[in-house]
């Protein structure tokens, strides 16, 4: 057998072995218990693996894009903070980050008025900009984010979500990097909070049905 192909076996077994674990702690995850944030209850939804994956997946696909260039990505907290420090470890080619902070969320419906927090502090003319977001409801934040880029004069400006909810797009705006489409239904964890609550669990939760 040649070096090669003891590699590619090796390579193999290791994938599988990957693939095996990864699907043994998925079911774990399925099986683990209800949470409860203030009044509600949230079930296993999506597990730290998928997440990771999906994550993988959209750093690849952007540095496909910019990596003979210096992207700046724009984390828009609060709920962004953990899929950004995640896509800075997957994305290997130079790249600069910065944070905006806005809100639209007042429990767990979206508001139509989006607030500008903390706003960019630098001057981000002729760069790429790539917005990374923790999830896309009704797309009024993007807009928001779209409207304040134009006065900026950036070379491109794309966007990255690590979740989707098309169902709940009232907006016609075109997501550039899409981690994982998911129903029109509230979801807790990995920054994602209910009333502030929520934001650290490493695994996505759903709201119950009654
Ligand atoms: P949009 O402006 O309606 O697209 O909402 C964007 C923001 O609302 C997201 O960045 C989140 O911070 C928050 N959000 C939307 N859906 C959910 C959810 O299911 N759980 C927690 N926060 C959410
Ligand atoms: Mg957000």
């Amino acid at each position: 057998m040649s070096v090669g192909s003891n590699f590619d076996l090796k390579v193999q077994i290791n994938y599988r072995l990957s693939i095996s674990k990864s699907l043994s702690l998925q079911i774990i995850f399925k099986k683990k218990k209800v949470i409860q944030l203030h009044d509600k209850h949230f079930v296993p939804f999506i597990s730290a693996q998928e997440i990771d994956f999906a994550i993988a997946k959209i750093a690849a696909l952007v540095e496909d894009d910019f990596a003979d260039e210096i992207p700046v990505f724009v984390g828009v907290l609060n709920g962004a903070f953990m899929v950004v420090s995640d896509f800075m470890k997957h994305y290997k080619s130079a790249c600069e980050v910065n944070f905006i902070k806005l809100t639209s969320y007042e429990g767990m419906a979206s508001t139509n008025e989006v607030k500008q927090l903390i706003g960019l502090d630098r001057d981000l003319t002729g760069r790429t900009v790539v917005v990374i977001e923790d999830i896309v409801d009704t797309g009024n934040t993007l807009v928001a984010l779209k409207e304040l880029f134009k006065q900026q004069n950036v070379k491109h400006f794309k966007i990255a979500t690590l979740f989707f909810k098309p169902e709940a797009l009232v907006n016609n705006i075109k997501i550039d990097y899409v981690g994982i489409r998911i129903p029109n239904k509230f979801i807790v964890g990995f920054g994602l909070d209910y009333d502030g609550l929520g934001r650290n669990l490493h695994e996505v939760y759903q709201l119950k049905e009654n």
